[in-house]
């Protein structure tokens, strides 16, 4: 088991395109794809692409925990699943804004558009082929791990950057926790809980 060291904003690894996996089942894919579940399991988050841990490989590891779903969103937890050579096809038009943080961008978190009902497709490390849909806050983390393997960093989606604040202060979060609250993923409900300065300046 190794813990992985995590590359932050601003290192050029994060912004390169990650290289096509030839071979899934090659059991250096394995131990990398186990050490990056190790490293996500010690920091107790849920999603980690290869070019976060400097292996530029199109390979993502990632999990939606039972307590990281939104109330209203009618999803189910989803188990560990290592994703190589993923595929993403949107199967809406329009995006809808999400909450998002991201173990290279620590202290922060923003609203995101992505699509909220996708297709992804991709290897599995036994080398067979999985296709399935996912929505609503699956769907924009899938999006937001898969963009890493674009080099692409979850800001740079953004369209309105007065979306983007630090955990310490997050009033535009505080403000939609309080009007939605069934909406919201409660690691961002958390966030706002933990907001010394909440009743002060909320209206
Ligand atoms: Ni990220």
């Amino acid at each position: 088991m190794s813990i992985l060291t995590i590359a932050k904003m601003g290192h050029p690894v994060l912004r390169r395109v990650a290289a096509k996996v030839d071979d899934p089942t090659d059991p250096a894919i394995a131990r990398l794809a186990a050490d990056m579940r190790d490293t996500l399991e010690e920091i107790g988050a849920s999603g980690l692409a290869a070019t976060q841990v400097f292996v530029e490989k199109r390979i993502v590891v990632y999990r939606v925990g039972a307590s990281r779903i939104p109330a209203g969103s009618g999803l189910q937890p989803v188990p560990w699943t290592v994703m190589i050579n993923p595929v993403i096809t949107p199967l809406t038009d329009d995006k809808v804004a999400v909450w998002e943080r991201c173990l290279s961008i620590p202290g922060l978190h923003g609203k995101v558009p992505r699509y909220p009902r996708i297709s992804i497709r991709y290897q599995t490390l036994e080398g067979g082929i999985v296709e399935h849909e996912a929505h609503s806050s699956w769907a924009a983390l899938l999006q937001h791990e898969c963009d890493h393997l674009d080099g692409v960093l979850y800001p740079m989606q953004m369209d309105d950057l007065s979306l983007l604040a630090f955990n310490e202060a997050p009033g535009a979060l505080a403000q939609e926790a309080d009007a939605n609250p069934s909406q919201v993923d409660p690691l961002f409900l958390d966030l706002v809980e933990r907001w010394p300065a909440r009743e002060r300046w909320q209206t």
